[in-house]
């Protein structure tokens, strides 16, 4: 088994990443490690560069991400923990996948069409091939699962479809070149919404900070935002299917559920009937209680600027070894020549 998977470098870890993605980092590391599996955890910062950026900050956020990363319980001995530009595969991968991967399949991508939005010819070339560059992150290592939030399910589908091509055009079916990636995606938490806007993913690049739970929020800060979350005015349901046609309510029900370890039911059966009085102060004492820990580590991590380089460089260069092999047999197949 090879697990890898990677997150953009482009502000704070919010909840939405937490639940959606790292808790499962963790797990599958905690897991599968032991048992001789292999996990690469990368920050996605040639990604970053898609969208226009102030060069300081994307060096000061990829080693906060890392702190944040360790503090979460990414562990950089156990996994393998690096930033893709410190394995320039990474980048060779991406243009020898370009040959493969159709102008149609990423027009068809909903990540591309939001972001451009209307002014598709203003857009960077990067944003538009994006996709390829994260297939190359996992066919680069032979992924076989890739833990994710719903979101990134699209761009999963299109690096099998890439890598499929590939085989197909250039390989063998008894020797072929790239491993079909399967994602993994935690169904309790795939899609955390704004705290302002049900119908929102909690994302990053949303102006305010009031619409998302930085995992480095101070407790004030977090209690504060729950409490000013938006909701409607009905009490909690007894079951589940009395949230639909509620977003706001499904999702501060969901975050609890998937942060106490509980169903949703579980979540209804104590607290349907009560109202937002109630509940918000008990989802956000869960919270403070269970962020607290990750708080304090990130914290005392992220002043040692040396250490968090170290984990880079080292990281960096055990993915190398892992990347090399790959990078060889698809400059190969292509009848590209390395003497
Ligand atoms: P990014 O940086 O936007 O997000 C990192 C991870 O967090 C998940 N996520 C969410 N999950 C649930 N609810 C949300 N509101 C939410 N917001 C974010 C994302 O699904 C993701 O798993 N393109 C990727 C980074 C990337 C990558 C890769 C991922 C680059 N190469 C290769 C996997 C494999 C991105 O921008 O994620």
């Amino acid at each position: 088994m090879r697990i890898v998977s990677g997150i953009q470098p482009t502000g704070n870890l919010h909840l939405g990443n937490y639940l959606g993605a790292i808790r499962n980092w963790v797990r599958m590391q905690d897991e599968f490690s032991a048992q001789g599996g292999q996990c690469l955890y990368f920050l996605a910062d040639l990604h970053a560069i898609s969208m226009p950026h102030v060069p300081t900050e994307l060096g000061a956020n990829t080693r906060e991400m890392v702190a944040a990363l360790v503090a979460c319980g990414i562990d950089p001995e156990r996994s393998i923990l690096f930033n893709q530009t410190q394995v320039p595969a990474h980048a060779e991968l991406q243009w020898l996948l370009s040959g493969t991967a159709r102008m149609g399949w990423l027009n068809r991508m909903t990540q591309w069409k939001d972001k451009a939005g209307k002014n598709r010819e203003g857009a960077s070339v990067a944003l538009f091939t994006y996709p390829v560059l994260q297939a190359a992150d996992v066919l680069l290592y032979q992924a076989t699962h890739v833990p994710v939030g719903e979101d990134q399910k699209q761009h999963l589908e299109l690096a099998r479809d890439i890598a499929q091509k590939f085989n197909n055009d250039f390989a063998t079916e008894e020797a072929p070149v790239f491993t079909l990636p399967e994602p993994i995606i935690p169904p309790e938490a795939a899609r955390i919404m704004s705290l302002r806007d049900g119908s929102a993913k909690m994302s990053k690049s949303d102006p305010s900070d009031m619409s998302r739970i930085n995992l480095t929020d101070d407790a004030d800060t977090l209690m504060s935002k729950v409490k000013k979350a938006k909701t409607d005015p009905e009490p909690l349901p007894a079951e589940a299917a009395g949230l639909s046609g509620r977003p706001e309510a499904a999702n501060l029900v969901g975050i609890y559920a998937a942060m106490a370890g509980q169903s949703v039911a579980q979540v209804l059966a104590e607290f349907g009937g009560k109202g937002f009085g109630a509940f918000k102060p008990a989802l956000g004492e869960l919270l403070v209680e269970s962020l607290a820990p990750i708080n304090t580590r990130f914290l005392a991590l992220r002043e040692d600027r040396t250490a968090l380089d170290t984990i880079l460089r080292q990281g960096a260069e055990r993915a190398r070894a892992v990347a090399g092999p790959t990078l060889d047999r698809t400059y190969s197949a292509l009848g590209l020549i390395r003497s």
